[in-house]
């Protein structure tokens, strides 16, 4: 697949629709090397570098209790779909590969392939497209939605976890398959960045069973207004962090993985000191405008 000629052209075309739903898709933003090689450097990760003895479950439930879980936001950590697991044995049911939920949450720092890509050109011109004037990295994940086990994305808006004063944030999310309704792509309402952010989720002061809580109110939206958004291997989606969005669980035999990262502007907003995520031995909030 060629690198696309007419790049500053869809990314300004990309910014307008962004700011119009919230949401935008932009198909052919990395080439098919650029996506093998994202492809291969996640399959070696999960092959040789997940930890055996820390296979964790990933979940709300599992990651409100789970220091492994809180402590993962400047390190690289490895988190498992729950019907993967023989909850009684604690062991895979299936091979590694196909069992994974997702790697976090700063991979954009401490790996180079990925490093490379949360800062490429091509994602700088995004940025600036959409008014950033400092973008810092926060948080990264490859999401694996493997076949039959891939699990659900309930409705959220992004900030209710990465919140800042005021609110400027934002995610890049990068297909590494084609994401279809049958395997689960994203689906959102637009124009919902438009609405508040009233649901939090935080740290506690220190309990034991509970290391994160969530704060506010559950909000209940309304299913007819969800608008799916299937995109080709290669594909861009830019989101605001307040757009309201949700994803299917994956029933297909195709897998639907992808690479995500979220981003709030450094020099417009201030990053709460009660997110949930919080780099504490590293300082891991990547600019991406220093590359
Ligand atoms: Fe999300």
């Amino acid at each position: 697949m060629p690198a696309f000629e007419n790049l500053d052209t869809k990314i300004e075309e990309l910014a307008r629709d962004f700011e119009r739903d919230g949401y935008a898709v932009l198909e052919n933003f990395l080439t098919s090397e650029e996506i093998e090689a994202i492809r291969n450097e996640s399959l070696r990760l999960v092959r040789e570098e997940s930890p055996k003895e820390r296979q964790q479950i990933f979940g709300n439930d599992y990651n409100m209790k789970s220091k492994y879980f809180v402590d993962s936001g400047d390190r690289v950590s490895y988190f498992f779909e729950e019907k993967a697991f023989d909850l009684k044995t604690k062991e895979l049911v299936l091979p590694v590969e196909q069992s994974i939920a997702k790697i976090a949450h700063a991979l954009h720092h401490f790996n180079p392939v990925f490093k490379q890509l949360s800062t490429s050109q091509k994602v700088q011109k995004v940025f600036k497209a959409i008014g950033y004037k400092d973008p810092r990295i926060m948080q990264s994940m490859i999401i694996f939605k493997p076949p039959f086990v891939g699990g659900e994305y309930f409705p959220h808006q992004d900030a209710s976890y990465l919140y800042t004063e005021p609110l400027h944030v934002a995610g890049i999310w990068l297909a590494l398959d084609d994401a279809t309704r049958e395997n689960g792509c994203l689906e959102f309402i637009p124009k919902s960045h438009k609405w508040e952010v009233k649901r939090r989720f935080v740290r506690t002061s220190g309990s034991k069973d509970k290391l994160l809580e969530w704060v506010g109110p559950t909000e209940n939206y309304d299913e007819s207004k969800f608008v799916r958004a299937e995109v080709k291997a290669g594909g861009l989606v830019v989101l605001d962090g307040r757009v309201v969005h949700r994803s299917a669980p994956n029933l297909s035999n195709q897998s639907r993985n992808i690479y995500t990262f979220h981003v709030f502007d450094n020099e417009r907003a201030t990053y709460h000191k009660d997110n949930w995520l919080q780099p504490e031995t590293t300082d891991t909030f990547t600019p991406i405008y220093a590359n």
